[in-house]
Parts: C-alpha cells; structure tokens; sequence
C-alpha cells in the first residue's frame, strides 16, 4: 500500500496550522539572521579589518600563538581601535617585551584606565575580562591560544541541545513539503550534520588550525540548510498550495 495516502500534505492543511506553522519558520528565519548578524559582530574586526575572514575565525579560535593575548588583541586586533592616540600602543608593547612588571604598570595604568575600563570592569560590557589592576591585566599577557575550551563548552551544549529541537521541528515540517524522497533525505539530517561539523571544528581548531576550513564549511552548509528548510515548506503553503487549490 502507497504509504503516501496517509501523509500529511503542507498544502492541504487548515488555514490555522498554515499561520501557526509560518509564524515558527518565520521567527526562527528571524533568529538565525539574528545570530549571523552576533558572528559577524563578534569575529569581524578580530584581525583588525572588516568583513568576516578565514583569519578572524583563525585568530579568534586558535589564536596567535607567537604573541600575548593583549599584544593580539591591540596590535591588528579588535581592541586596537581603542588606542587612537599615537604612543599609547608602543608603550603598552615595550611593557610586555621587558617583561611584564609591576613597576612598569604603575607607569601604563592610566591607558587602561582611561581607554579600557570602561568596558572591561565587572558591571561592563566584558565583565568576564576585567583589565582594572595589575593582576587582572596579567593574566592577558599569557600567550594567545584562541577561544578556552570553557567557552567553547558553554557555547556549544546551549546550541547543540536548542537547536536540535529546532531542527527536527523544521525537518519534520519540511517532511510534509510534495517534493522528492531524495531530496528529503539531503536536506532534513542536513542541519543536524553542519551543526555537529561546526562545533566539532571548533574544539579541534585549538589543535589543527586548518579545521577552520571545515567550521567555515559547516557554517555554508547550516545557511543552505536553513533556506531550504524555511523557504521550502513556505512556498509548499503559501504560493503552491494556492495553485493546487485553484486546479480544477
Ligand atoms: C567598548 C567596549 C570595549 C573597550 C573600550 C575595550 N574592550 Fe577589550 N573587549 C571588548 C569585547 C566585547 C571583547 C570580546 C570580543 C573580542 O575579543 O574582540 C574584548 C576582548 C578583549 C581582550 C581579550 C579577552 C579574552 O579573554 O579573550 C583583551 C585582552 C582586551 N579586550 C583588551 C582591551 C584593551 C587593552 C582595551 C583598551 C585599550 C580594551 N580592550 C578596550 C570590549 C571592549
């Protein structure tokens, strides 16, 4: 018996489910722009230019690791847009090549006072990187190995266990959609596989830097998996469904 007779077709649903099923496409289009406009936000000005780069992901996930993370970070990188002044970065540099002293600091502090806290302070933006005294600011000398793997764990169980739900709602949808067996048998684990390349990527980075490659693959995936996993069943509804509808 052809199984198929008892699918449900997208374009044979009630009104009701066609607008309760777009509004959760729709707001999860939304949030996945939303958080590519984060990555962007985030990563594009790690190697100092605009546009997010194979460098930046290079820089921000395996580090640079022949210098300290605050030499990365205000020579080429995203904080040294804070040092407009002529100086004030060659003498934060000369501090770290002699070695790093707390005599030497009591004659840079201001900078960090007057160019840094403002963020980096514990009610700031970077909270989690005070830079408010000589100790704190010590611990950003050490060399620049990229992303710690504490972030990366927190980062990837939220994503892996949210968006695997997201996921098996979209691909269940998507199932639904008139198209081929084998076109839904491409693109529903599809999601699943760039999500788990992506994070899988990203932990190994740390130790072979070309896997950026395979993170900047997975994220291409993640975007054509999402297009057709939204789109698709959008069109199915909204524009195919009405030609069904008006066939004689
Ligand atoms: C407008 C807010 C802001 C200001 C001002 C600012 N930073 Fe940052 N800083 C951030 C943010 C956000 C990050 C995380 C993103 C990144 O690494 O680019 C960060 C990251 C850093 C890091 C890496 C910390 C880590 O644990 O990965 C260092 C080092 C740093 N900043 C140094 C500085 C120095 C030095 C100055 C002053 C010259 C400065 N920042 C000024 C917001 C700021």
């Amino acid at each position: 018996m052809n199984k198929d007779v008892y699918a449900i077709k997208l374009t044979e649903l009630s009104l009701l489910l066609k607008i309760v099923f777009t509004l959760f496409i729709v707001m999860i289009g939304i949030a996945y722009l939303v958080s590519v406009l984060n990555l962007y936000l985030t990563y594009h000005l790690t190697d100092g230019k605009p546009g997010l780069s194979i460098d930046d992901l290079r820089r921000s996930f395996y580090g640079q690791r022949n210098r300290s993370l605050l030499a990365a970070k205000i020579d080429g990188g995203s904080m040294e847009q804070f040092l407009p002044f002529p100086g004030e970065k060659e003498t934060i540099l000369s501090w770290l090549q002699d070695g790093v002293t707390r005599e030497g600091y009591e004659n840079i502090k201001h900078i960090f006072e007057g160019r840094c806290v403002t963020c980096h302070t514990l009610d700031g933006l970077m909270s989690r990187r005070p830079l408010t005294m000589f100790e704190e600011v010590e611990e950003v000398t050490v060399v620049d190995r990229g992303e710690p793997i504490s972030l990366w764990a927190r980062v990837a169980h939220v994503h892996l266990m949210s968006l695997a739900v997201i996921f098996l709602c979209l691909s269940v949808i998507f199932s639904f959609c008139g198209v081929g067996q084998k076109m839904k048998a491409f693109f529903m684990p599809l999601p699943f596989l760039a999500l788990f390349l992506d994070f899988g990527a990203r932990a190994l980075i740390k130790y072979v830097p070309s896997f950026v490659y395979v993170m900047a693959a997975a994220g291409a995936l993640m975007a054509l998996s999402m297009m057709v996993l939204t789109l698709g069943p959008l069109y199915e509804m909204w524009i195919r469904g009405r030609k069904v509808s008006n066939e004689p």
